[in-house]
């Protein structure tokens, strides 16, 4: 299997924009080491396709241009947006029973993983867009998690309670962490990692 050139090069920006956000030696530094060492090390099975996207997909052009325009991940934006067509994007499991906002205002990609367009079980790289003045509800796995912020918003993690991270900024969950983020007057697009092997 062959990733497409903007799959390719997607993963390639990300790389390098981890290497410079994620301070050394730390855990997000070790989780991304992980995600990238074992997406070079192989390429899983290529499944393009698209679904029809929920509404909240309609505020991605907005949050892109908002993430084009801070200089730390302009680059990741650029590449983002030319990897999208080959996305689909669909609704968290379950999303009906946290109400309407949510279920109608959230968007989740998966780049790689189980249902991504590179299908494999050991990483999952996605992108979540939550609608402005949504929150995206509290949820925890048993994967550490990387999120790369690419707008501005309020993130939650059990036990620091909420705090406002910078655009290009790395947030870091531990394992098992409950953890939520949500957009104020604009639309929020965070691109997120898990290391599962
Ligand atoms: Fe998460």
């Amino acid at each position: 299997m062959k990733r497409s050139e903007a799959l390719a090069q997607f993963l390639d920006v990300a790389r390098d924009i981890l290497s410079t956000r994620a301070e050394e030696r730390t855990p997000p530094a070790a989780v991304a080491a992980r995600v990238f060492e074992a997406l070079a090390t192989s390429v899983g099975t290529i499944v393009p396709g698209t679904l029809v996207p929920p509404p909240a997909y309609r505020h991605l052009p907005s949050a892109l241009e908002a993430a084009r325009a801070a200089l730390e991940i302009s680059p990741l934006a650029e590449a983002f947006e030319v990897l999208e067509p080959e996305l689909r994007w669909r609704r968290r499991p379950g999303s009906e029973a946290h109400g309407k906002a949510f279920h109608e205002g959230h968007a989740n990609a998966d780049i790689v993983g189980p249902m991504g367009l590179e299908q494999r079980g050991d990483v999952w790289f996605g992108a979540s867009l939550v609608a402005p003045n949504v929150r995206y509800v509290e949820h925890q796995h048993p994967p550490e998690e990387v999120y790369v912020v690419m707008g501005e918003g309020e993130w939650y993690r059990e036990g620091d309670g909420w705090h406002t991270p910078s655009v290009g900024g790395i947030v870091y969950n531990p394992p098992n962490i409950v953890h939520a983020m949500r957009a104020g007057p604009s639309a929020l697009l965070a691109l997120w990692m898990l290391w599962v092997a």
